[in-house]
Parts: C-alpha cells; structure tokens; sequence
C-alpha cells in the first residue's frame, strides 16, 4: 500500500526523536521514500546520521547550506510528499504549526505542503491537557489534518498519563489505512449532498436560537466521501470548521430556511444526500429589527416549525437516490430513530445517543447504532469521528 509513497517525516525535539528510526525504517521496508527534516533540537534527541542513514538521504534542517549557499526549498519538498508526517509532535511545533509561526524548515515545508498531514503528539501529560495545547490541536483538526492520538501510560519524566507517541507501527497502520481509502475511490462519479453544523434562527439583529452542533461529525462525512471519489455539496450552518478538500463544494447557510432552500433546489441532481445536520424545529415567527429591549416582565417568544428538510427530500426521493437522517436522542433512542427513519421515508438513520459518554455534540468521537429500512440494526463501538465517517460511508456505498 506504501510502496513508492513519498513522505516528509518531520522530527521535532521530543524525546519520542527515537521512535523515528523505526518509523523510518517500517516506511523504507515498505517501499516508500522518506525525507527527513529536523528541527535543531531535534538533533539532540536523535543523530542526523542516525535518520540519513535509515532514509538513504541526507537529512535537511537549515533553510540553506552555510557552506555553499545551497538552498533547501520547502516549496519543492512540500509539493513532492505524498504525505507529510510530524513525529514526534511537540507542543511547541504545533502551536507554530496552528499560528504559522515559520521560524523553521520544518514549519516553512508544514505551511507550503498541499499532501494530507499527519500529526503524532507527545509530550507530558500536563502539557497535553493544558487549554493552549487542546486548542492547538483543535485548530490543526479544523485545517484537516490527521492528530494521531497520544497513548496513555509510563512517560519520560516518570508521570503516568496522556502523552506517548504512537508507535511506529500505530502510525504506519494509520497511513496505510489513508491510502487504502484513498485509493478505493468507491464513490468515483457519485453526487452526495451532506447537511452539516447547528442552524441559527433569528429572534433580533443580535440574538438567535441555536444549539450546541459543531458541525464535525458531517464535515469528517464530507471529507470521508470526498476521499472516496465523491463530487460532495456540503450545506453547512455557522461553525469554526474549515475545510480544503478541492471534491467538497461547501455552501454556507445559517437558518432552516435557507438550509432547506439550498439543500431542496440541489437534491434532484444527486445520488444520495446525508442529512446530519442539527436543523432548529421551531423559528420565531416574528424576527425584531431592533434590538429587543429589557423589560422587568416574563417575555415570549411565539415560536413556529421550520421545514423538515430530510423529510421533504424523503418526500421527492427517487429510487435510485439515497437518503440517510440522523437522530440524536436522550430518551426511547431505539423507537425513535426507528419512527423518524419511517416518517422521512429515509433508507437508513444513524442513532447516537447523548447518554454515550463520548457521544454527539462537540466531541471528537462518536458511538452510532445503523437502522436501515428493512429495520437490519448494526450496532459499532467507540471510535474517532473520522472512523465512523468510513462506517457510514460504507453502508451508504452499499446501498448506492
Ligand atoms: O426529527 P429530528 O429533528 O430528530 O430528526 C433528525 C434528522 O432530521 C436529522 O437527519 C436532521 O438533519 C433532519 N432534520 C431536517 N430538518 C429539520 C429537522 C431535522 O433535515 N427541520
């Protein structure tokens, strides 16, 4: 799966430096092609001669050669990657990596690189749970880089916790997977409408109803999709996420309304739409001007149902198209998602229920139960939202 990939593996001053070597020589055993490049205090963890030798080339560290004035150029190196993995990643690298702070050859080929990157943290525990780090690495998420979660266990300074590197061959494993994705391109040629995010509807200039939708869960969709080959119409509310993907065509809604209008007027041209964003039911029905202002008295706000949209699409739904819905439940989760998959005549629903620790909103895992129309339930475990992004892709795919 790796053979004649290329890789810049980009080492920076953790003492997980080690693992590298063995990191380089899973990828060399593979057939890739790896080009190193360290920071300085990386030098100090591992020896250049160390990583050259393993990758069969030179390894870069400066911008140019003091000696000769040879100039080594980020641009070229970003372009020529398939991928670029940065391992270990130190708190300090990624908080460059996330200000783009290019004070380093390995931060310079980070900010010109077009491949998918891949990102392995290390670093105590206490660093990694610090809010700087967190949103760090929440911010190299949100650019669609791949965060290779740290294990937990024994670390360097003797502190138990958070903060291992992966092993070489955790990550090695995670590339593979990438590629093998990439390269099944199952969804080549296929239309595929995601709804993602909250929606915000107004009450004045300066207030709104909303809900806690991040939007993560159907943008790894569109990426998932996008991976696979698919031309993706992403219809998404306000969120923080961005995304780079050249197959993914984002349009940018903020009520149900205008979810509905954008989604409804695409729907006919594709061949199955994933509606898993978190629409407000209900709208006011009268939308201030101005500011509303305070008064001692109760207030109310006379509310009323927005479209459902994945029902109106259940509605005008072809037989060759596929609809998939959502339901997020705290109570009767099963019954539910099973009358919803009926009542937007979809052909199947993903359930999550906010009892799941490590479930729904704002987390970057999910645990999701499958109900398809001939009522078949596959129940899946625990994983990272990019994981079940490939499960659901993968019954959509079967029933395209
Ligand atoms: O009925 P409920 O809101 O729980 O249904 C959830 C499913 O319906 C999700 O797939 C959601 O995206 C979709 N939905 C919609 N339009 C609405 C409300 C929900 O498309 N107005």
């Amino acid at each position: 799966m790796l053979q004649g990939k290329k890789f810049i593996l980009g080492i920076s001053g953790g003492i997980a430096a080690y693992k590298c070597a063995q990191l380089t020589r899973l990828l060399v055993k593979e057939g890739a092609e790896v080009q190193v490049i360290m920071t300085k205090l990386a030098k100090q963890f591992i020896t250049p001669l160390t990583m050259a030798t393993l990758s069969k080339r030179p390894i870069l560290v400066e911008f140019f050669d003091p000696e000769n004035g040879a100039w080594n150029s980020h641009v070229d190196s970003g372009l020529w990657a398939d991928a670029m993995i940065v391992a270990p990643a130190t708190a300090n690298t990624m908080g460059k990596m996330a200000n783009g702070v290019a004070d380093n050859l390995l931060i310079t080929t980070y900010l010109s690189a077009r491949c998918p990157v891949f990102v392995a943290p290390t670093m105590d525990l206490d660093m990694y749970q610090h809010p700087s780090t967190q949103r760090n690495m929440s911010t190299l998420r949100s650019y669609g880089n791949h965060l290779i979660e740290p294990n937990a266990g024994e670390l360097a300074s003797g502190l138990v916790g958070k903060g291992r590197m992966a092993e070489p061959e955790e990550i090695v494993a995670e590339l593979k997977d990438f590629f093998a994705k990439k390269e099944k391109q199952d969804l080549s040629g296929k239309k595929v409408l995601v709804t993602a995010g909250p929606t915000h509807e107004k009450i004045d200039p300066v207030r709104f109803i909303g809900n806690y939708s991040s939007g993560k869960m159907g943008y790894a969709l569109a990426e998932e999709l996008a991976d696979r080959g698919a031309k993706v119409t992403l219809v998404s509310g306000p969120t923080q996420i961005s995304t780079l993907n050249p197959n993914i065509e984002r349009i940018n809604v903020v009520s149900a309304e205008e979810m509905y209008e954008a989604s409804s007027s695409r729907f006919e041209q594709m061949d199955a739409a994933i509606m898993c964003a978190a629409v407000a039911d209900y709208t006011p029905v009268h939308k201030a001007d101005e500011k509303m202002k305070r008064n001692d008295n109760e207030l109310s706000v006379e509310l009323k149902a927005t479209t459902d949209i994945a029902a109106a699409l259940g509605e005008k739904k072809s037989d060759k198209q596929v609809l998939v819905g959502f339901a997020l439940e705290t109570q009767d989760a099963m019954s539910n998602a099973q009358k919803k998959l009926i009542k937007k005549n979809l052909d199947f629903i993903v359930l999550n229920s906010l009892k799941d620790k490590g479930a729904g909103f704002n987390s970057y895992t999910n645990k999701i139960t499958i109900i398809d129309k001939h009522n078949k339930i596959k129940e899946f475990s625990l994983k990272s939202k990019a994981d079940v992004a490939s499960d659901i892709v993968d019954e959509l795919v079967g029933c395209l």
